[in-house]
């Protein structure tokens, strides 16, 4: 499966110009309530070859990426009329590009869909990949499918108004694309001054080109994508888990926890020098504010564990990695070891 075009920049003439070589039947911008306001006004003004259209918005969060509200969407799409040669145009986050993906694959089994994200997490990860999906009873991208947009298009301008607790959510993907594949990523973002949309927006390219690599070698993620999961069994979990709180964690947020327990865990595993895991380490409490985990959460974490895709023969397998720069994959550990990683973590903390 090839990755789909990428287009980064001024991207308003590349769907311009799209749409006039196109005749679409109708055309839909699928928006959450933020990118209603913040980001379809500016991407609409500059489309000339754009004569009819609807919108259809949904609640912003993660707590509706669910079959709920693709169920609501198909119903207005088939009441607006779209046929098979409808396009969805995605413009949001993660969770609505993950979403609408689903939703215009499934429809009349299948529709064309266009992604701009418009956060830097779904700009640097969700872009890549044509994985979309929903969650199930809290359960991370249980349902999806791998359908790969028309082509994505990236305008770093949309990060202007987000805020900077989206952005560090952000961040702390591309710094896993440093340190699964490349060193010199990861050191260039730990050691930037300030880590602001403007000082990020020169290494999105970077970030984006690590993924797609990766992806391209292993496109249905039968060995090598699976290093794209490091921190994310662990990441997953913690999410899940604080989904069901008051304050629940954004996702880039669960993913540093979850990739500092996992260094411990490799570090336990003979996997990882010390001295990188403690680089792990300073790197991440350089960036976040991290606190720990409460031990009687464990059980329901290994729980949340239990469900990961990459799970085979109930056994719980992780990506970990084996130096700054390099991941491995369908690595088995047992409950005592995460454990152990769980209260390593705890103790550093403290
Ligand atoms: N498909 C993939 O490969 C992949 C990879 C990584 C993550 N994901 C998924 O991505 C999701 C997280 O994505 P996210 O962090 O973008 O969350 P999100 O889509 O919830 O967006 C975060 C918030 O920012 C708002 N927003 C979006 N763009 C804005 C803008 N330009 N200005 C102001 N506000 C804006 C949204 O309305 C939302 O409130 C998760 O569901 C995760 O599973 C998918």
């Amino acid at each position: 499966m090839k990755s789909a075009p990428i287009h980064f920049g001024s991207i308003a003439s590349v769907l311009d110009q799209y749409l006039h070589e196109n005749n679409f039947s109708n055309i839909f911008f699928l928006v959450d309530e933020n990118t209603h306001v913040h980001c379809l006004p500016i991407l609409l003004a500059d489309l000339d070859h754009l004569s009819a259209y609807e919108i259809l918005e949904v609640d912003a969060g993660e707590e509706y990426k669910t079959i709920e509200t693709v169920s609501n969407l198909w119903l207005a799409l088939a009441e607006l009329g779209a046929d098979r040669n409808a396009l969805v145009i995605n413009v949001g986050g993660g969770v609505l590009t993950d979403m609408g993906g689903f939703m215009a694959s499934t429809f009349k089994r299948g529709i064309k869909f266009i992604n701009i994200p418009t956060t830097l997490l779904s700009q640097v990860d969700a872009s890549v990949g044509g994985k979309n999906g929903i969650d199930l009873e809290g359960m991370k991208n249980m349902v999806g499918t791998f359908t790969q947009p028309e082509m994505v298009l990236i305008d770093p301008k949309f990060l202007k108004t987000l805020e900077q607790r989206q952005i560090k959510s952000g961040l702390a993907e591309m710094l896993k694309h440093g340190l699964i594949q490349d060193r010199d990523h990861w050191d260039n973002l730990v050691q930037l001054l300030s880590h602001n949309a403007d000082d990020l927006a020169p290494f999105i390219m970077d970030s984006i080109e690590i993924k797609r690599q990766v992806v391209e070698a292993d496109p249905y993620e039968k060995g090598m994508r699976k290093i794209l999961n490091f921190g994310h069994t662990i990441g997953h979990a913690i999410e899940s888990e604080s989904l069901e709180t008051d304050f629940p964690l954004l996702h880039g947020e669960a993913i540093v926890i979850g990739m500092i327990i996992e260094a411990f865990l490799a570090e336990q595993k003979g996997f990882l020098a010390t001295e990188d895991r403690e680089e792990i380490c300073d790197g991440f409490a350089s960036l976040y504010a991290l606190s720990t985990i409460d031990s009687k959460l464990i059980p329901h974490l290994l729980e949340w564990m239990s469900y990961d895709k990459k799970n085979e023969n109930h056994a719980i397998h992780f990506s970990l990695i084996d130096q700054i720069g390099s991941c491995t994959y369908n690595v088995v550990c047992n409950e005592e070891e995460i454990n152990a990683a769980f209260e390593a973590y705890n103790t550093w903390i403290n």
